[in-house]
C-alpha cells in the first residue's frame, strides 16, 4: 500500500517472508510479522536407567508381572475384549527387603515392556531410603511435566494444580512411570495419572497398603532361590570359581542370604581377585561377622 498513514504488514506464515513486489514509492513504516518460533521437538522421554549388565532369572515374578499388565498392554492390538481397565492406568508396587532386587526387576520388566508404551518412559526416585529428605511430589511433577513438554512458564506453583496438569497431560499418553523408592503411598499419590493407558510401577521397602484404593497390584520380592543366586554368581565372577569349590559357593551364597545385593558385591570381588578362592572370601566374611557379633 501507499500513501501517508498506511502501515504496510508482511506475514510470514511459515516463519520465511517470501519475495514481495513493490510498485511504486512505500510510505508509512514497514512492519514484517514473523510467526513465534515453534519450540523445538522435545525427544519422547526415555529416563529409564539401564537393566544390570548380567542377569539372574526372576521368570515367575516377570510372569506375574506381565499378567497385572495384560489389559493395558494388550488394548492397542484388540489381543482382548475390553476388561472395563483399558483406560485406567496400571498401578504395580513391588515391595522388598533393601537390595532384594526390586529396582532391577521393574527395570528388566520396563525395558522389555518399552514397545508397547510409545509415548516414552518417566523415571524418578523418591529417595524414601536414602538418609536425606524424601522427594518432594511437587519437584517431580516439575520435572516431569517438563519432560512432557509443558514449558517452564506454564508450571503452576501449586502441587494440586500441577498434579491437576499431570493428569491432563498423560490422560491420552501411554507412558511408563517407575517411581523407585517411595516411602509413603501420600508421596506417591499425586504423581498417578488419572486415566488413559499408562504403566505406573512403583518400588519400596514398605508396604504402602493405601495404594490399595488406587488399585494397586503388590509383589512382594523374595531373595533369589538357590539356582537363580548361583547363576549371578557365575554370570559376575566365572562358572570356573564355584565349580572349583562348590562347597564354598553354597556357603557363600547362604552368607549373602541370597539377596543380590549382597551376591553382587562378593561376586565382584571375586571378579576382580581372581586368585582368591571363594573359600577365603567366606572365610574372611566369616571372621568379620564374628567380630562384628
Ligand atoms: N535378578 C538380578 N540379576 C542380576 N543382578 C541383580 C538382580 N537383582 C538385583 N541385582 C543387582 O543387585 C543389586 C541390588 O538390586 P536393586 O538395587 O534392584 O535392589 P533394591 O531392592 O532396589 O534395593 P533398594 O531397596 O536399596 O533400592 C544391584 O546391583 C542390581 O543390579
Ligand atoms: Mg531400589
Amino acid at each position: 500500500m501507499t500513501g501517508p498513514g498506511h502501515h504496510n504488514d508482511f506475514t510470514g506464515g511459515d516463519g520465511d517472508v517470501h519475495a514481495v513486489v513493490q510498485a511504486g514509492a512505500v510510505h508509512g513504516g514497514v512492519h514484517l510479522t514473523m510467526p513465534a518460533p515453534h519450540p523445538a521437538a522435545l525427544p519422547i522421554p526415555a529416563q529409564l536407567r539401564a537393566t544390570p549388565g548380567c542377569w539372574s532369572d526372576r521368570t515367575d515374578e516377570l510372569d506375574l508381572l506381565d499378567r497385572y499388565a495384560q489389559p493395558c498392554a494388550d488394548a492397542d492390538h484388540g489381543q482382548t475384549p475390553s476388561t472395563g481397565h483399558d483406560d485406567a492406568p496400571t498401578l504395580v508396587v513391588i515391595t522388598g527387603a533393601g537390595g532384594v532386587g526390586k529396582t532391577a526387576l521393574a527395570l528388566r520388566w520396563l525395558h522389555q515392556l518399552r514397545p508397547q508404551y510409545r509415548d516414552g518412559q518417566l523415571f524418578t526416585d523418591l529417595r524414601g531410603f536414602s538418609g536425606i529428605r524424601p522427594a518432594d511430589p511437587g519437584e517431580v511433577l516439575e520435572r516431569f511435566l517438563r519432560a512432557l513438554g509443558i514449558s517452564p512458564d506454564q508450571l503452576p506453583r501449586d502441587v494440586h494444580e500441577q498434579s491437576a496438569l499431570f493428569r491432563s497431560v498423560t490422560a491420552e499418553r501411554r507412558l511408563i512411570i517407575l517411581l523407585d523408592n517411595a516411602a509413603s503411598a501420600a508421596q506417591v499419590r499425586p504423581l498417578l495419572p488419572g486415566a488413559g493407558r499408562c504403566l505406573v510401577v512403583v518400588t519400596t521397602r514398605r508396604t504402602l497398603p493405601g495404594l490399595r484404593v488406587e488399585g494397586a497390584h503388590y509383589l512382594d520380592l523374595q531373595p533369589l532361590d538357590e539356582t537363580g543366586a548361583q547363576q549371578l554368581l557365575d554370570a559376575m565372577a566365572g562358572a570356573d570359581r564355584a565349580a572349583a569349590d562348590p562347597d564354598a559357593a553354597r556357603a557363600l551364597i547362604a552368607h549373602c542370604g541370597r539377596l543380590p545385593l549382597a551376591l553382587t558385591a562378593c561376586a565382584a570381588h571375586l571378579a576382580t581377585h581372581r586368585h582368591t578362592p571363594i573359600a577365603r572370601l567366606v572365610t574372611r566374611l566369616n571372621d568379620e561377622r564374628t567380630r562384628l557379633a
